[in-house]
């Protein structure tokens, strides 16, 4: 058997949430003046209601709204399938399976929260969502989402990608968003940037501050954010339940689940539920949960774990993670969706406990890794997952040196169609195997400090 198909009365109805099933209460997020936990009430000028009430909620199960789930048919139940091609070239007795999220209309994970966020501000009478996004596979997935809801979308692109990348902004404005430059010339925060430095690339944690800024001095929009929260991250639950039933099919579990992580979404997506099998002893095997960063953005395996904003101009609360410091401009690798200084509270906090581990790898080992995935499997990866896809080979490889024929399973969390000046990059030797300097995390982790010497600052 090659891949396992679910027909759509087996989508889930309910997300999981793993907020009651962690080893220790989440740190909260923090007001960085009063040093108090903000309240939820606090957030709701700035995201629909129903999405902080799930940020903080400790039931387990979540129902998933029936318009939603129905939206949900247009590309779910989403494929597992076995890679076979992939396990006869690397000749290792390890299962490889693979989810693959490519199936959904901008070609990614990102709808399955989109759509939820977008259906939540519909219902409370919102008229436009703002958000940011680095390459792009986010702002589409929210302008799909707006769109299926009859809302609008302002997406706030890093300049870099909105320039070098513009295929993505016009699937974006084709299904009805604006989509400005970042920094651009719309947001008080974007015109003070622009003032002192015109030719300013942009980065994610600017595009962020600019879309806040924007949702919080209009009446009519909220701001929407594609990761690292809690009710992002358990939206994408979808993915992790749906692949637990395939593995079923395939009579087969996990050893070793994989993901690249951005803010986390998509990887906690994927291991959430399998997480809970481990914590509520419904799991037959000890899993381990492995996530994958790049060498260029290693906000895990080389940034320290303590408080820090969420973006560059300080607008969100202090967030307890992995973090490269808030002021982090991204090298210009072609992973866009890997580009962000922090990681989601909740794997940060998993991987402090050693319950998950991550490594890291430079683009060009993970653009071979993608190569040979496509010469065999045939699906051209987008770059993100292509960093799953390197960890998942060198794992294979180990089971072939030890003879262990463990099941890997991993996330292909989207298609690499939109990414082709990247494949060629590659194809013609431009690739570099960027490293962010350690030196550089130590000062913006002084610079930190130095706004609030408070802060515990550990590794
Ligand atoms: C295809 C793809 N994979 C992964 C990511 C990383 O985000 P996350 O870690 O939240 O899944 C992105 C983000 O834009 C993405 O577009």
């Amino acid at each position: 058997m090659r891949k396992v198909l679910l027909s759509e009365d087996e989508i889930p109805k309910q997300w999981y949430n793993i907020l009651p099933d962690l080893p220790e209460p989440l740190p909260p997020p923090i007001n960085p003046v009063t040093r108090e936990p903000v309240k939820p009430e606090e957030l709701m000028a700035l995201f629909p209601r129903e999405c902080i009430m799930q940020e903080v909620s400790q039931e387990r199960w979540i129902n998933i709204p029936e318009e939603v789930r129905e939206t949900y048919m247009l590309w779910r139940p989403t494929p597992l399938y076995r890679a076979i091609n992939l396990e006869r070239a690397l000749k290792t007795p390890a299962r490889i399976y693979y989810k693959y999220e490519g199936v959904s209309p901008p070609g990614s994970h990102k709808p399955n929260t989109a759509v939820a966020q977008a259906y939540y501000a519909m219902k409370e009478g919102i008229k436009r969502l703002t958000t940011e996004t680095g390459a792009g596979q986010w702002g589409s997935a929210l302008a799909l989402g707006c769109m299926l809801f009859g809302m609008k979308a302002t997406v706030y692109m890093v300049k870099v990608s909105y320039n070098q990348k513009p295929y993505r902004r016009i699937l974006m404005e084709l299904w009805g968003a604006d989509v400005y430059p970042s920094p651009s010339a719309n947001t008080e925060y974007g015109r003070r940037i622009l003032k002192d430095d015109p030719d300013n690339p942009g980065s994610l944690g600017i595009a962020i501050s600019e879309a806040i800024e924007d949702a919080i001095t209009h009446e009519d929009a909220k701001y929407s954010l594609g990761s690292v929260l809690n009710f992002v991250l358990l939206h994408q639950t979808v993915v992790g339940l749906e692949a637990k039933k395939q593995m079923e099919v395939f009579d087969d579990y996990p050893d070793i689940i994989v993901g690249c992580i951005g803010g986390g979404s998509s990887f906690s997506g994927l291991f959430w539920p399998f997480y809970y099998d481990k914590v509520s002893g419904r799991a037959p095997k000890d899993i381990k949960f492995l996530a994958v960063e790049p060498t260029a953005c290693p906000s895990i395996t080389k940034g320290f774990y303590t408080y820090d904003h969420g973006d560059t101009a300080r607008l969100t609360p202090l967030i307890k993670m992995y973090t490269l410091g808030h002021t982090f401009i991204p090298p210009p690798i072609h992973a866009g969706g890997l580009r962000y200084h922090g990681k989601a509270p909740t794997l940060c906090l998993l991987n402090k406990k050693g319950i998950v581990k991550t490594v890291a790898y430079n683009q060009v080992e993970v653009f071979k890794a993608a190569h040979l995935f496509a010469k065999t499997e045939g699906i051209l990866p987008a770059p993100e997952p292509s960093h799953a896809i390197k960890a998942v080979i060198d794992e294979a490889l180990r089971c072939k040196e030890t003879g262990e024929d463990k099941t890997i399973l991993f996330l292909l969390c989207g298609h690499g169609h939109f990414d082709m000046q990247a494949f060629s990059d590659y194809l013609s030797g431009k690739l570099l195997p960027y490293e962010y300097p350690e030196e550089k995390v130590k000062e913006a982790m002084q610079e930190l400090t130095k706004l609030y010497p408070w802060l515990k600052i550990e590794r």
